[in-house]
C-alpha cells in the first residue's frame, strides 16, 4: 500500500479505512501522506473513546483541544464557548437534543467547518481498542451512515479508521450483518511491512548518520537478518537496529558480524519479553524423544503465508526432520489446537477456514530467535538466554 492508493482514497470517499499490524507504520503514513498534500485532519484515539465511552466525546475533545485549535486555526473565542458547551452537554444520552441545533456530533462538525471549509479528515486511530465494545461500534456505525445524510454531509467531512488487525469491513460484515454500513466504507490494501530493500535503505542511513563504515556485501547480509528476525515490521526494524548500534559502540564503533547475536539476546530482552514468556510457555516441558510440538512451533516460523492449515506443518516436519516420521499419523491437528487454547494462546484459530494464524507476528520473531534446529539428532533446541 503506497501513498498515492491512500491518497486517492482519502479524496474520493466518504469512509475509508487502513489496517495493518501493530507497528507497521500505519500513523506514519497517513501523517505524512495527509500533511504533504494539505489535507486538514484531526486525529482522534478510540483508546479514549474506549475511556470516555464515547467516540463522539472524543471526537468532540479533539476538535476543541487548544492545541488543534491553534493548528488548525480556529477562532479561540468560539472554541472556548463550544468547550464549555460540551463540558455541559451529556453527550451519552443523545435523545435529549434537539438533532438540529445541538447534537454534539453536528456542532463539532460545524466548528471544524467553519474554520476548514475544504475537505478535511477525521481520523479515528487504534480502532482496535473499540472493537470488542457493542455500544462504541454501535456508535461508529451510526456515524458512518450519518455522513451522508446532508445535514452532516454539507460539513465536508471524511472519515479514515485505523487499526489492526484486519479491516473494519470485515467486522461490519460478519458481527453486525451490516452491508449498509459496510457500503459506505472503502478499505485500503493492508499496510505491510517494509521490504528487505527498504529494511536495507533504512540500515544503511542509519549506518551513515552514526559513521560506521559497512561494506555492501556485509550490509545486504546484515539487512537480510534484521528483515528476517522483524518481519520488515518499521517499529521493530528501528527497535533491532538501536540495539545493534548500542553493540557497535561498545566494539569501539567498528561493525561485526558475530554483534548481530548480541544485538538478537538484547532486543529479545528488551522488547519481545513478553513474548519470549508465552513462546517458552509453549514448548514441551520434557524433553520427549521426540518433541513434536517444539518441532510444530518452530515450523509454523517457516510458513510463508498468513493463515495455514495443518497439513501444511505436517508436511513442514516431514521435510524439516525426515528421520523422526512415524507410519503412523503425527496428530499436527491436536498439538495445532493445543497451541489455539489457554490465556496466552500462540496461535488464532478460524474456525470457518479450519485455518491457523500466528495471533501476534512478534511471537514469529521470537520462535525465529529462540529456536533452531539440531540436524544430526532431528530436533530442535531452545537457544538459552540466561539473564
Ligand atoms: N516507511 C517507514 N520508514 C521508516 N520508519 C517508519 C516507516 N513507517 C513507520 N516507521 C516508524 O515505525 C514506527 C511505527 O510506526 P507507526 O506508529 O506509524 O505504526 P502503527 O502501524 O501506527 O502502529 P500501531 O498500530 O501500534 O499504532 C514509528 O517510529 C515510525 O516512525
Ligand atoms: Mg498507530
Amino acid at each position: 500500500m503506497g501513498m498515492r492508493g491512500l491518497l486517492s482514497h482519502a479524496r474520493d470517499l466518504i469512509a475509508c479505512s487502513l489496517y495493518g499490524e501493530s507497528g507497521n507504520g500505519k500513523s506514519w503514513l497517513y501523517k505524512n501522506v495527509l500533511r504533504e498534500n494539505n489535507t486538514p485532519f484531526i486525529v482522534a484515539n478510540c483508546a479514549n473513546a474506549s475511556r470516555l465511552n464515547s467516540i463522539t466525546q472524543e471526537i468532540c475533545n479533539c476538535i476543541v483541544e487548544p492545541g488543534t485549535v491553534r493548528k488548525l486555526g480556529f477562532d479561540e473565542e468560539k472554541a472556548a464557548g463550544i468547550s464549555a458547551y460540551f463540558a455541559k452537554a451529556d453527550v451519552k444520552h443523545k435523545g435529549s437534543f434537539d438533532i438540529v441545533q445541538e447534537e454534539p456530533l453536528l456542532e463539532a462538525f460545524r466548528l471544524f467547518h467553519s474554520t476548514v471549509p475544504q475537505k478535511k479528515i477525521i481520523v479515528l486511530d487504534n480502532l482496535e481498542s473499540i472493537l470488542n465494545s457493542e455500544d462504541l461500534m454501535t456508535e461508529l456505525a451510526d456515524i458512518l451512515i450519518l455522513l451522508d445524510d446532508s445535514r452532516y454531509a454539507a460539513f465536508n467531512i471524511n472519515i479514515l479508521i485505523v487499526g489492526i488487525p484486519y479491516g473494519v469491513l470485515q467486522y461490519f460484515r460478519e458481527t453486525k450483518n451490516s452491508e449498509s454500513v459496510a457500503n459506505r466504507i472503502n478499505e485500503i490494501d493492508k499496510v505491510s511491512g517494509l521490504d528487505e530493500n527498504q529494511v536495507n535503505k533504512i540500515i544503511e542511513k542509519g549506518f551513515s548518520q552514526l559513521e560506521i563504515l559497512i561494506t555492501t556485501g556485509t550490509l545486504d547480509e546484515l539487512a537480510k537478518h534484521v528483515y528476517s528476525v522483524t518481519l520488515g515490521i518499521a517499529q521493530r526494524v528501528h527497535e533491532y537496529c538501536e540495539m545493534l548500534a548500542y553493540a557497535i559502540e561498545e566494539n569501539g564503533w567498528k561493525y561485526d558480524p558475530s554483534l548481530l547475536r548480541q544485538a538478537d539476546e538484547d532486543w529479545l530482552y528488551q522488547s519481545l519479553r513478553q513474548c519470549y514468556q508465552v513462546v517458552e510457555g509453549h514448548l514441551n516441558s520434557r524433553q520427549t524423544a521426540v518433541a513434536r510440538r517444539n518441532q510444530v512451533i518452530y515450523c509454523v516460523a517457516k510458513v510463508s503465508s498468513h493463515q495455514f492449515d495443518s497439513s501444511v506443518i505436517d508436511g513442514l516436519i516431514r521435510k524439516e526432520f525426515p528421520g523422526t516420521i512415524p507410519e503412523t499419523n503425527m496428530g499436527i491437528g491436536s498439538i495445532l489446537g493445543e497451541l489455539s487454547k489457554g490465556s496466552n494462546p500462540l496461535l488464532i484459530y478460524n474456525n470457518s477456514a479450519n485455518t491457523y494464524a500466528v495471533r501476534d507476528p512478534r511471537y514469529l520473531m521470537c520462535i525465529k530467535l529462540v529456536l533452531y534446529k539440531d540436524s544430526a539428532h532431528q530436533k530442535v533446541v531452545k537457544r538459552d538466554f540466561s539473564r
